[in-house]
């Protein structure tokens, strides 16, 4: 019976034919969503601490906005998320508690420092940049709330990418020291942005499956391909260094062959040893703690309204 129902999901998936919150699925499937979905919700949120750290620091009233709009974009993905994994039968609240005691990961990549104006830029540019790449083929994933939670997501990613690109430019063509700050930053977001698409495929322990599944539907390794593919051409265009001494075009192969990765750092990195985990763990605990009077009123206020309606 059980072979049965999971020749027929295969069959669906095989069919391209969408999986809903509630059609059978088999646990293993609906275990693997739940921790992609979870952790990528837990990464927009957490996301927003390292560009936080410059809304009071922008260099103008503009780029404040921007910012601004920016990182509410990211909060409202984050609670996108968390809502398609609850179709998936999760407790926000506990997921969230994961986070907090270092039970559930988010991307690798918010646990480096903005240590200048030129990050947030590299920020916008190298980091949604590269969430895009593995995001576009995330709105054809097998799981329909995902699938479709992406479509709008993608589309806002696209402006943090355009407008980090836009705050590189203008320091790479500006003066000299803004070209050096903008140089600097690439030199240490570059390869952070290489590891956010994951370990190499040989190393994957989900992959396999998840392709099988079509919730991944390019593998970490060619997604990793394509972010260089693209990225390296805007470097040159406005005269940035990519930090990368075996960079270099593969006519033959019409792609970049590009340096080998630091996956001891990553692994630190990921096990906690990053050099803003901690700080950044701490911030969302503090803020849960800061914000429960604010969950407290608006569920008096909602139990109150309901009351009031029931009574007429
Ligand atoms: N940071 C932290 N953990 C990572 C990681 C990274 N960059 N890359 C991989 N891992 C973890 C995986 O979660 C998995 O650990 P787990 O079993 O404890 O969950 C382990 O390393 C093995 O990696 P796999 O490649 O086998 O795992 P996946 O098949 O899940 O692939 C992934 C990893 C490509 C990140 C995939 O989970 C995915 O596509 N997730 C959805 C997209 C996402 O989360 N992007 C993160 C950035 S979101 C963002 O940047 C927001 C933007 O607005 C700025």
């Amino acid at each position: 019976m059980q072979q049965e129902l999971e020749n027929k999901f295969q069959e669906k998936i095989d069919k391209e034919i969408k999986i809903e919150p509630k059609d059978w699925m088999p646990e293993e499937y609906r275990k693997t969503l739940i921790r992609q979905i979870t952790q990528h919700a837990h990464s927009e949120v957490v996301g927003m601490l390292p560009e936080g750290n410059w809304i009071t620091r922008a260099p103008s009233l503009k780029r404040k906005q921007v910012l601004l709009a920016k990182i509410q974009d990211e909060a409202g993905h984050g609670l996108y998320l968390y809502s398609a994994a609850e179709t998936l039968g999760i407790d926000r609240e506990k997921s969230i508690d994961d986070l907090h005691i270092g039970k559930a990961k988010y991307s690798s990549i918010f646990n480096y420092p903005t240590l200048s104006w030129a990050d947030i830029g590299m920020i916008g540019w190298l980091v949604d940049g590269a969430a895009i790449m593995n995001q576009v083929p995330l709105c054809r994933c097998s799981y329909g709330p995902y699938a479709r939670a992406m479509v709008r997501i993608c589309k806002e990613e696209s402006f943090h990418q355009r407008q980090g690109y836009e705050i590189v430019t203008q320091l790479a063509l500006g003066t000299p020291e803004q070209k050096k700050l903008a140089q600097d930053s690439i030199n240490r977001w570059w390869w952070p942005a290489l590891m956010m698409f994951g370990p190499n495929d040989s190393d994957s322990k989900h992959s396999a499956q998840s392709m099988k599944w079509k919730i991944k539907r390019i593998s970490n390794d060619d997604l990793r391909q394509q972010f260089v593919d693209v990225t390296v051409p805007q470097a040159e265009l406005i005269g940035l260094k990519v930090p990368d001494a075996d960079l270099k075009w593969n006519e033959e192969k019409k792609k970049f062959d590009f340096g080998t990765i630091n996956w001891d750092e990553f692994n630190q990195v990921v096990a906690g040893n990053g050099p803003c985990n901690k700080e950044r763990i701490e911030a969302r605990k503090n803020a849960k703690e800061e914000g429960a009077w604010v969950r407290e009123a608006a569920l008096a206020y909602a139990k109150n309204h309901l009351q009031s309606i029931v009574k007429q």
